[in-house]
């Protein structure tokens, strides 16, 4: 490869989970502190990042004609210098560097904090790949929080140690790690200096997270939620994504104990059927996920409860879906993720016998997306009527409307005189199968 021009604007592109776009927004940062500026909406940036996600469908595929149109000039009028991350870099780092010269660096999702010096090396002509999964965490070497947004994602635990046999996260993330408490406590100190109101705190398996807390206490999740409650400034609190088998008596409590937590948990379950769990390796079974879910309803009444489905996982009968199916009705999910099981390469579901028909898997997605959906308006419906407190997140379509949340994660939009940031109370006057339309209050 030619020595490049070293490149002045970039460009994150993020195609996956939170933690996906956590990482964009680290790596935007990073580049910042490299002296480039993010390239403005519509203008052509000169580094390109693509931060892929693996978890679902073709998705190497689709890098492979993103890169075509970057370098054809179909996306920008002139070619820019591109650099692969993300869980597609991890899995198929070697063979993106063969298949696709234009490509100057690939870098894993436990290694984005070399950018800096990948990028130096790509600017003198030398492609690089960086897919170490280094056991010191890669937080260490990354710049101070500088983002301003009332809203912010947290990092806490990375990895996955669980083996869902469907599942790359394992490959693409490696083991389970936890960030140290202290760290967590100053990057969210940071966040809240910029303007975060309410942080999300993110892990594959989130409540798999364990520390020490300032007094050399050993605690899960919720000793750093209650630590966190005590920071001045923070209104909210959320996380995600929870497992079944992570779960315990402390973070359920919680719920009922902390007010800056909200009233939501996205706690995936994947089948409605032992049998399928099992096959997945979930182990959990559908009584004791059903338990969980009322132990949470118990101390939060008016929790907002999420899930993720898969339909279609090898050998899944019609009867064992329709189990998912009754769940479904028994849980009324406030909202929920379905998915057309997608096979992975490497994983062990992939070469599994009984792999179902793409026309039976649309049908049942269907199907179980005609249910949630079914709830989800009936939820929203039940909070039509209650006054609550918004988080101010954007403008709407409109001139004079505003996006923001309500304690359950639903998308509120108002008219009114109010700011981005604003926490407002808004009388929720009007459900759709998608958002409430309010009515302003008064503002905080
Ligand atoms: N750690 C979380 C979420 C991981 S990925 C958990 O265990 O619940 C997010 C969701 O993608 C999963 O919950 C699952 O529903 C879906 N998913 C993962 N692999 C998949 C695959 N091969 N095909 C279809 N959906 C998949
Ligand atoms: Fe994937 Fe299962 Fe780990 Fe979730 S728990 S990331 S679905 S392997
Ligand atoms: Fe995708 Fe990697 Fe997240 S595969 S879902 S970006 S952990």
């Amino acid at each position: 490869m030619k020595p490049q021009t070293p490149p002045k604007t970039y460009r994150v592109k993020s195609f996956g989970c939170q933690m996906n776009v956590y990482d964009g927004e680290r790596m935007g940062e990073l580049l910042n502190e490299q002296g480039l500026s993010q390239a403005r909406e519509g203008e052509d940036a000169d580094l390109v990042v693509l931060n892929t996600c693996h978890i679902r469908e073709k998705a190497a595929e689709k890098i492979y004609s993103d890169i075509g149109r970057l370098t054809k000039g179909k996306t920008q009028k002139k070619a820019p210098m591109i650099a692969v991350a993300g869980c597609v870099a991890q899995a198929e780092g070697e063979e993106i560097m063969a298949r696709a010269p234009a490509v100057s660096m690939v870098v894993g999702p436990q290694a984005y904090h070399r950018l800096p010096n990948m990028l130096d090396k790509a600017v003198q002509g030398e492609r690089a790949t960086d897919t170490d999964m280094p056991a010191i965490a890669k937080f260490d070497s990354l710049p101070v929080r500088k983002r301003r947004s009332p809203t912010a994602f947290l990092t806490v635990q990375e990895g996955c140690d669980k083996f869902c046999t469907y599942c790359v996260v394992p490959y693409t993330r490696g083991a389970e790690i936890s960030r140290p408490f202290s760290d967590l406590i100053g990057e969210a100190r940071k966040l809240i200096e910029t303007g975060a109101r309410e942080i999300t705190l993110l892990g594959q398996n989130v409540n798999a997270w364990s520390g020490e807390d300032e007094a050399g206490r050993a605690v899960g999740l919720a000793g750093l939620i209650h630590a966190l409650a005590r920071l001045d400034g923070l209104e909210r609190i959320r996380y995600t994504t929870s497992h079944p088998n992570d779960m315990d008596d402390a973070l359920i409590a919680a719920h009922g104990e902390v007010e800056q937590l909200m009233p939501y948990l996205h706690l995936p379950v994947q089948s409605g059927n032992d049998r399928v769990l099992k096959a997945m390796n979930r182990s959990h079974k559908v009584e004791n996920y059903l338990r969980l879910l009322e132990r949470f309803r118990a101390v939060r009444p008016d929790i907002a409860l999420s899930g993720d489905f898969i339909v279609g996982f090898p050998g899944e009968t019609e009867a064992e879906f329709e189990d998912t199916l009754k769940l479904v009705d028994e849980v009324r999910y406030a909202q929920a993720y379905s998915f057309k099981y997608s096979p992975r390469p490497g994983t062990p579901a992939a070469t599994m016998d009984g792999q179902i028909a793409k026309e039976v898997m649309d049908d049942r997605l269907q199907r179980l997306q005609a249910r949630i959906d079914r709830d989800q308006f009936a939820f929203n419906k039940s909070k039509a009527g209650q006054t609550t407190s918004v988080l101010v997140e954007r403008k709407g379509k409109h001139p004079g409307q505003w996006l923001g949340k309500s304690p359950w994660l639903q998308s509120v939009w108002f008219e009114g005189n109010v700011a981005i940031g604003d926490m407002v109370e808004v009388n929720l006057v009007e459900a759709g199968p998608n958002s409430l339309r309010g009515e302003i209050g008064g503002t905080s």
